[in-house]
């Protein structure tokens, strides 16, 4: 999740945008880098890592005089890597000869335009998508000698999600920008106007602020706004809790990311669902060739993502995939043949036991792929493939937005598999496709959801301990709601396949049992129903999370009828994240920062 901010004024440019940048830390970056624009000059500085190594680059170029030269135009960026390794020349902003741009979001058709416009000669620096912006800008502007058209048809050429600034020395005091599908805010005050990607930058410097919306494009001057599409201007009074703004004004950064799933379930599939298929830019056309079937390896969330990704991989991939707990893995003298694929889940890129284990099999001569939040990181660095999450920064130590971001991507990459390997029908494709296009919807929450999660969570608050059940897919979901409730609320919770209950953990069951029952329409129901039917018959404490009302359940919470099991897995997890946040509020914890707890295990 990239940071942008923009000024246009008399006061100091460079001071805003650093500290505007500083600001937006939170939501992680790898590098960062500000254009600077007046005095018929334009400057650019860049760093990779943190913000204070943009800052020295600043403080000790006594050259330019950049102290206190008046620029009266500046942009500025932290970069979250999604296309292209985090370095300096992949750091915005991106330079065309007169022009500079800085980008968050993901350009779909880049590599289209990038080829054409090479083939017309222009040469790119960088390997990433965002660069094609400023150039295609500047052949618009030589066709057309102006800017504002220039931006405007730069702009219609542009597929994917984007949220853009752009500042030229055709036109020293201006801000080109335009808004779709990833946040940008204007802020003004009486001689000055400001752009941010959330409120924070922008507190203490506007007095007011328009949020754009998707399809919002246009140029500010100092004091004037023009929008090129159709737009009611309706400023509205700016917040002023800086700590509330890096929560989007949510209570906790768990909560926030939450509620963040179904943009960046966009983002993660962004570029990736073809008409026909699904496609990843980071997997050469051979890399399967001789690979006979795959083994995953991960911790925690991560692990009961790999546990969903076997059972799709199997189904729709048509390649025998088995999953391993990193730190069972390590020690049990595996045995590792060079025709297995293995695949590591991680989204910190830093948890020891899988690091561990990607060595042992790259050492065995394994091929090796990681599914990853974190470009750079220790794993991405060592596999030999990294699909990205894009999820951007995990804050909260409780891991949701990551599980649901690393679910996408291996359910896209059993599709990639199954049709490379022509396994799969046309149809089944299509079915699959359209519901993974679906997923975003079934990720957005409707507040009736959250408020009965709420109210169901005052219930759950004692008891000797929940059992969380599900089959198939929902057997991981279960173990993933299990931990969501143990991590954040300290009560004992246990994941565990629904067919098992009677083999045993049945004998536990009493009123101050609680079982949370995944009972999803499309997938094994009356399976499931019978499992519950026999714990409700010995007087277990039934919660059932369905699209079908359940007569024997105490407690219900409803999803929506849906025609596909994974649009109900990805509702049922948002009932699961919502339902343990709520219990553990009204425990006092600490949502985001659980006790025993930290945000990468980078120790055995
Ligand atoms: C998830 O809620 C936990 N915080 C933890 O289990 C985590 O998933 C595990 O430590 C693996 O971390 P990783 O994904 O960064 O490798």
């Amino acid at each position: 999740m990239c940071g942008i901010v923009g000024y246009i004024g008399q006061k100091d440019t460079k001071k805003f945008l650093i500290d505007g940048l500083k600001e937006l830390e939170y939501r992680g970056y790898d590098s960062a880098g500000i254009a600077l624009l007046g005095c018929d000059s334009i400057e650019v500085f860049k760093a990779v890592g943190k913000l204070v190594n943009l800052e020295d680059k600043l403080n000790n170029n006594s050259t330019l005089n950049i102290q206190n030269s008046t620029f009266s135009t500046g942009i500025g960026h932290t970069r979250w890597a999604t296309h292209g390794k985090p370095t300096e020349i992949n750091a915005h902003p991106h330079l065309g000869n007169y022009s500079f741009v800085v980008h968050n979001g993901i350009i779909e058709n880049y590599k289209e335009l990038k080829t054409s416009l090479q083939a017309n000669g222009v040469e790119f620096l960088s390997q990433t998508d965002t660069e094609v912006i400023v150039h295609l800008f500047e052949k618009h502007f030589e066709q057309t000698n102006d800017s504002a058209q220039a931006f405007k048809n730069t702009i219609k050429e542009l597929h994917g999600a984007y949220a853009i600034l752009l500042i030229t020395k055709s036109e020293q005091n201006k801000i080109f920008f335009a808004k779709s599908g990833s946040p940008m805010i204007i802020g003004k005050n009486s001689d000055e106007m400001f752009f941010a990607s959330s409120d924070a930058p922008l507190i203490g410097y506007a007095n007011e602020v328009i949020y754009l919306e998707d399809g919002d494009f246009g140029e500010v001057t100092q004091d004037n706004i023009s929008f090129y599409n159709e737009k009611k201007q309706i400023w509205n009074k700016l917040q002023t809790s800086k700590q509330l703004a890096q929560k989007n004004g949510f209570r906790f950064f768990m909560e926030k990311e939450i509620y963040e799933q179904s943009d960046v379930a966009s983002d993660c599939m962004l570029g990736r669902i073809k008409d026909n298929g699904t496609n990843f830019d980071e997997i050469e056309n051979s890399f399967f060739d001789n690979i006979f079937d795959i083994k995953i390896c991960a911790c925690g969330t991560s692990y009961h993502a790999g546990m969903v990704g076997s059972y799709l991989i199997e189904r729709l991939g048509k390649m025998r995939c088995s999953i391993e707990i990193a730190s069972e893995f390590r020690y049990k003298e595996p045995l590792l043949l060079k025709n297995t694929l293995f695949v590591v889940i991680s989204q910190s890129g830093e948890t020891a036991d899988t690091l561990e284990a990607l060595k042992m099999a790259k050492n065995a001569g394994l091929k090796t792929l990681a599914v990853c939040n974190v470009d750079n990181s220790s794993i991405t660095r060592l596999a030999d493939v990294t699909l990205l999450t894009r999820a951007g920064i995990e804050k909260g130590v409780a891991s949701t937005k990551a599980f649901s971001t690393q679910t996408l991507v291996l359910w896209m990459l059993a599709l990639y598999i199954g049709t490379k390997n022509k396994a799969l029908s046309d149809t089944l494709i299509q079915n699959e496709l359209h519901t993974l296009r679906a997923i975003p919807k079934a990720l957005k929450i409707e507040s009736i959801m959250h408020e009965k999660c709420k109210r169901l969570s005052k219930r759950y608050l004692h008891g000797h301990g929940f059992f969380f059940i599900g089959r198939d897919v929902f057997y991981p979901l279960a173990l993933e709601g299990a931990l969501k409730l143990k991590e954040i609320s300290y009560l004992h919770a246990e994941g565990y396949p629904a067919g098992e209950m009677k083999h045993g953990p049945i004998a536990l069951a009493d009123p101050e049992l609680f079982t949370i029952a995944l009972m999803p329409q499309n997938l094994l129901y009356d399976k499931i129903k019978s499992n519950v039917e026999e714990l409700s018959a010995r007087d277990s404490t039934i919660c059932s999370i369905s699209a079908l009302p359940f007569e024997l359940a105490d407690d219900f919470i409803q999803i929506n009828t849906t025609n596909h099991y994974m649009l109900e897995f990805f509702e049922m997890l948002v009932a699961l994240q919502l339902l343990s946040q709520e219990i553990s509020i009204r425990l006092g914890n600490d949502v985001d920062m659980p006790r025993n707890l930290a945000k990468s295990v980078t120790v055995e």
